[in-house]
């Protein structure tokens, strides 16, 4: 199994890293499992320039040339990705929010199904729901629900309470980790459903003409698989709600 691990601290051998080497060190003991490093910092990944041709035309078209192609290769070919990221300022650090706008095309249309995610944060004691929640939403890429991980690092001396509740968090959670690697595809969870209706939907406005292309021959999810008969019914009905909450602020119709 290989773990790419996405790091979004500027500090190699900061809080962020150190909580993700224990990750690594419990999984090491659970399953036969190769960790790879890639830390933003170090790679040449452009500040998005905002043209929106990969969102609306192809990400081929994006002026930037750099290592985003090699990046995403890279998590193409891994079973498991952890998205790692000090807190700052509330959410998740700078090199994390460009490494993230840089794959918005993804939020149309997703790609990693076949794999598993981890989000995990790092912080003084503030700021850590806002940053998962944010980091969350990244399930949209396909992931399904990610496995979570929040623990407390001041840059103060940390009290043995507090050390205590950190290692049980983090085998917790490499524990879940393990499991959900070893998961076969699931059905959609609701967001993931809701968001495969709502972006199909609005693809057939033409204004995105990539996500049109896209989703023209994807009738009911991305892949195959069993939808359930609530999603199915409740689904339509908050979407002719979201549209006619949106009637004035969404695109007119061609
Ligand atoms: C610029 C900056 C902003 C920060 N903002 C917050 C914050 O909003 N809330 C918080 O609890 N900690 C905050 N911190 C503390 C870090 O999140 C925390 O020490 C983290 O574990 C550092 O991880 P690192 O060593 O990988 O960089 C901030 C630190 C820095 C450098």
């Amino acid at each position: 199994m290989k773990i790419l691990a996405i790091m979004g601290t500027p500090r190699k051998r900061g809080n962020t890293y150190k909580v993700t080497r224990k990750v690594e060190e419990n999984m090491k003991q659970l399953c036969n499992v190769e960790f790879e490093y890639l830390f933003l910092k170090d790679v040449d990944l452009k500040m998005c320039s905002g043209c929106f041709n990969c969102v609306s035309k192809d990400k081929e078209l994006c002026p930037l040339k750099d290592d985003k192609a090699k990046i995403e290769n890279k998590m193409m070919e891994a079973d498991g990705i952890i998205f790692a990221t000090p807190v700052y300022c509330e959410n998740v650090s700078g090199l994390m929010k460009n490494f993230i706008d840089r794959f918005a095309y993804v939020f149309h249309r997703p790609q990693f199904f076949d794999q598993k995610a981890m989000i995990l944060a790092t912080s003084a004691g503030g700021g850590l729901k806002d940053t998962l929640d944010y980091l969350k939403k990244l399930q949209i890429w396909g992931f399904g629900t990610p496995i979570e991980l929040s623990v407390i690092m001041p840059p103060w001396p940390r009290s043995d309470a507090l050390q205590k509740k950190n290692k049980k968090s983090i085998v917790k959670a490499s524990e879940e980790f393990y499991r959900k690697l070893h998961e076969e595809r699931q059905p959609p969870n609701f967001m993931q459903y809701m968001h495969f209706k709502f972006i199909k939907e609005t693809s057939k406005l033409g204004y995105l003409p990539a996500d049109l292309e896209f989703y023209k021959d994807k009738d009911e999810y991305f892949y195959d698989t069993k939808i359930s008969l609530s999603k199915k019914i409740f689904a339509p009905i908050i979407m002719k709600f979201a549209f006619f909450i949106m009637k004035d602020i969404g695109p007119k119709e061609n």
